[in-house]
C-alpha cells in the first residue's frame, strides 16, 4: 500500500495539467463526473482553471492526494450555497487514479473534506453519485444516509442513462445531532 498526503490545491501549471489527466482517465474508465468520453484534455484544462479560480475565491476547495510529484485523487468541497442555506456543503468531483484505487484514497479525501467543511463551519454535507457503476458503497461506509433516487439522471461517460443517488450526512457536533441525541 503506497503513502499519500492531502492538499488543498492551488492553480499552478503541474497541478493542472495532472488535474486534467485524471480527469481524462477516470472518465475513459467510465466514471460519471459530469463529462462524457472522450474527453478532450482542452475541456478538462478549462474545467480545472475554473475551479481553481473559484477555490482561489473561496467559493470551493479542491483537495489532492498525492504520492511524491504524483496526483492520485481528488474531490471538492463546494461552499459557495444560497444565503439561506450557509450550513451546508457539497462534496463532488470525487475521483481516485484507477491504478491507486482501494487503497483508502477517497475515504482519506472525504473525511479531510469533512474537516475542512466543519472547520467552515458547515453542519450538513450532501452528494450525489451515480446509481449505476457509481461510488455508494463508499458513501455508506462513510456514514451518509441515502435520501433517495431520481431515475435517468445523467448519460453515463460511455452512453446509456443512469438514475442518480442523493446522499446526505450531519457532521459531528451539528445542532442536529444534538438535538436527536437529546430527544
Ligand atoms: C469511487 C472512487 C473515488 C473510490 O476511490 P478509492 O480510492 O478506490 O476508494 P477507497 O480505497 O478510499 O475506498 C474506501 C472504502 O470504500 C469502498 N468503496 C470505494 N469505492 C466503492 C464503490 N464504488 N462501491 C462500493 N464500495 C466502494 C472500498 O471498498 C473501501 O472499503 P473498505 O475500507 O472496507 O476497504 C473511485 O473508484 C473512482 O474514482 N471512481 C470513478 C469516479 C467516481 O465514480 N467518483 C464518484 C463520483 S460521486
Amino acid at each position: 500500500m503506497s503513502t499519500f498526503e492531502i492538499r488543498r490545491l492551488e492553480a499552478e501549471p503541474g497541478t493542472l495539467a495532472q488535474l486534467s489527466e485524471l480527469l481524462v482517465e477516470v472518465v475513459a474508465q467510465g466514471g460519471s463526473v459530469s463529462f462524457m468520453h472522450p474527453l478532450p484534455v482542452q475541456e478538462a484544462s478549462t474545467f480545472w482553471s475554473l475551479a481553481l479560480a473559484a477555490a482561489a475565491r473561496g467559493e470551493r476547495a479542491v483537495l489532492g492526494a498525492w504520492t511524491g510529484q504524483r496526483l492520485v485523487g481528488t474531490v471538492t468541497l463546494l461552499l459557495d450555497t444560497p444565503p439561506n442555506q450557509p450550513h451546508r456543503a457539497e462534496i463532488a468531483k470525487m475521483m481516485t487514479r484507477v491504478s491507486q484505487r482501494g487503497q483508502g484514497v477517497a475515504a482519506a479525501l472525504l473525511r479531510e473534506a469533512e474537516a475542512l467543511a466543519q472547520v467552515r463551519g458547515k453542519t450538513l454535507l450532501v452528494l450525489d453519485t451515480a446509481s449505476d457503476g457509481g461510488a455508494a458503497g463508499l458513501y455508506r461506509k462513510l456514514g451518509y444516509t441515502l435520501a433517495g433516487e431520481i431515475p435517468d439522471y445523467a448519460l453515463k461517460p460511455h452512453g446509456g442513462l443512469s438514475g442518480t443517488l442523493i446522499f446526505w450526512k450531519r457532521l459531528p457536533g451539528s445542532a442536529g445531532e444534538e438535538r436527536a441525541s437529546t430527544e
